[in-house]
């Protein structure tokens, strides 16, 4: 088994994180390919609680290898805070860390321009961005003229490109905002001092990730690729413009890894026993009564990354099935089952009504998943907490006949259910 990935099936907060560092100690590699702080992964070992933006969900693990590759964008500063942190809790993130050359940076323009942007609306809606610079950033990647890579911080002629890019920013960034006060927060020489310090911190940890995981491959070592946000915010098959800014789905393995796909056998489809959302966007099972406020509240719903009360729903069949096939997804883990734990009834979405007509695809246009009715197929909850089961044995039958469900529906078998943050409260299916 080459390489192995952990995808999110949903709208991102998947546990993820805890399902990583989890199959860690197993693999060789733990491979971060996309997205940026924007991502928020916790991971409990014991009473220690550690949230991760940028680092690799298994750089507790000292004898696993963590990289951040070319998709990645790196907010340098977060990224220097996280493994500072980190060390001062006796971690060694160091030593076992090495980021892409060709990673690209978000600066302080990013930031800035995302915070001009944040209450335009599209379609009517905001997309409520985690401000944290990504589709700037990504925005200049592609344009290529103003991108600035990991690389860039340890040449020569870094204080010649920011002050280039800074006197061309100022202008944008004084016509997209209409004020002239968040252009004037942009100067040319204090980025650079910070940029060069930025460059001291980092320039060691530097590396040709690409050659690095190929050789690994070659060598017949494990890979495990560790996907960021959720399948339903990838830029290209997700809930466009209510998406993210990289390719969330398994489709952005390969491009923000340079591992090529022919390695990748093993995909793990991560999803929770029901739905959240947080940002704009079509939310079409979302629970705007109790029930919804019970699960937010139970399952601590609430942004690593921003600490917005994550919008709440019912499990979406639909959506599921939709990005399990996109993700190429070979198992499923279905996380927070311990959630459902105490609710008398459980709905799935098991389609959609569209103009007085029942729709089993997932849509590919935001205003038609708006408009769409979910139809719910109802379960009865199994009223029992399920948060100290540790094996398929120890779940009550209505819980085991709902996984039964939802793996027919999602059309993959369940390989793990988590019913708990903790590393132990994890039970992996024979
Ligand atoms: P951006 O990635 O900050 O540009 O935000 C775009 C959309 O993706 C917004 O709706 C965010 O709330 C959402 N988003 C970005 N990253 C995450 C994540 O890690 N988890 C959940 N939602 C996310």
């Amino acid at each position: 088994m080459p390489a192995a990935c952990v995808i999110g099936l949903q709208w991102g907060d998947e546990a993820k994180g805890k399902l990583v560092d989890l199959l860690a100690p197993q693999h060789d590699h733990v491979v971060r390919y996309q997205g940026g702080a924007n991502a928020g992964h916790t991971v409990v070992d014991g009473d220690e609680v550690y949230k991760l933006h940028h680092l690799p969900s298994g750089i507790l693990h000292s004898s696993v290898q963590n990289y951040i590759t070319p998709g990645v964008v790196i907010e340098p500063t977060t990224l220097i805070q996280e493994l500072d942190q980190l060390q001062q809790r006796g971690v060694r993130p160091r030593e076992n860390l090495i980021i892409s050359q060709r990673a690209h940076l978000v600066m302080p323009w990013h930031l800035l321009e995302d915070q001009a942007m944040r209450d335009e609306a599209v379609q009517g809606e905001s997309i409520g961005t985690t401000l944290r610079g990504i589709g700037p950033c990504y925005r200049d990647k592609v344009g290529r003229n103003f991108a600035v890579r990991a690389i860039d911080l340890v040449q020569d002629d870094l204080p010649q490109r920011i002050e280039t890019i800074v006197q061309a920013k100022r202008t944008y960034l004084a016509a997209l905002s209409g004020r002239s006060e968040l252009a004037e927060q942009l100067n040319a020489q204090e980025i650079t001092r910070t940029a060069l310090k930025w460059g001291e911190q980092l320039g060691p940890l530097l590396g040709d990730t690409t050659h690095l995981l190929l050789d690994a491959l070659d060598a017949g070592q494990q890979l495990l690729m560790e996907g960021a946000q959720g399948s339903l915010l990838d830029i290209d098959h997700g809930t466009f413009p209510f998406v993210t800014s990289s390719n969330s789905s398994g489709v952005g393995i390969s491009s923000g890894s340079g591992v090529p796909s022919k390695w990748i056998q093993r995909v793990l489809g991560v999803a929770k026993a029901y739905s959240t959302r947080v940002g704009g966007g079509p939310f079409p099972t979302e629970l705007h009564d109790d029930v919804g406020d019970k699960i937010r509240k139970l399952g601590n719903e609430f942004g690593t990354t921003t600490g917005r009360p994550r919008r709440c729903g019912w499990f979406d069949a639909v959506a599921v099935r939709y990005t399990a096939r996109l993700s190429g997804i070979s198992g499923l883990a279905l996380m927070m089952m311990d959630v459902l734990s105490h609710l008398e009834e459980i709905q799935v979405c098991v389609g959609y009504e569209v103009d007085g007509q029942r729709v089993d695809r997932f849509p590919c246009d935001a205003g038609t998943l708006r408009d769409a009715k979910p139809i719910y197929e109802t379960h009865q909850g199994w009223m029992h907490d399920v948060s100290n089961a540790r094996s398929m044995d120890d779940l009550p039958p209505l819980a085991l006949a709902y996984l039964k469900r939802v793996s027919e529906l999602v059309g993959v078998p369940v390989e793990v259910v988590s019913v708990g943050p903790d590393r132990e409260q994890t039970i992996f299916a024979a």
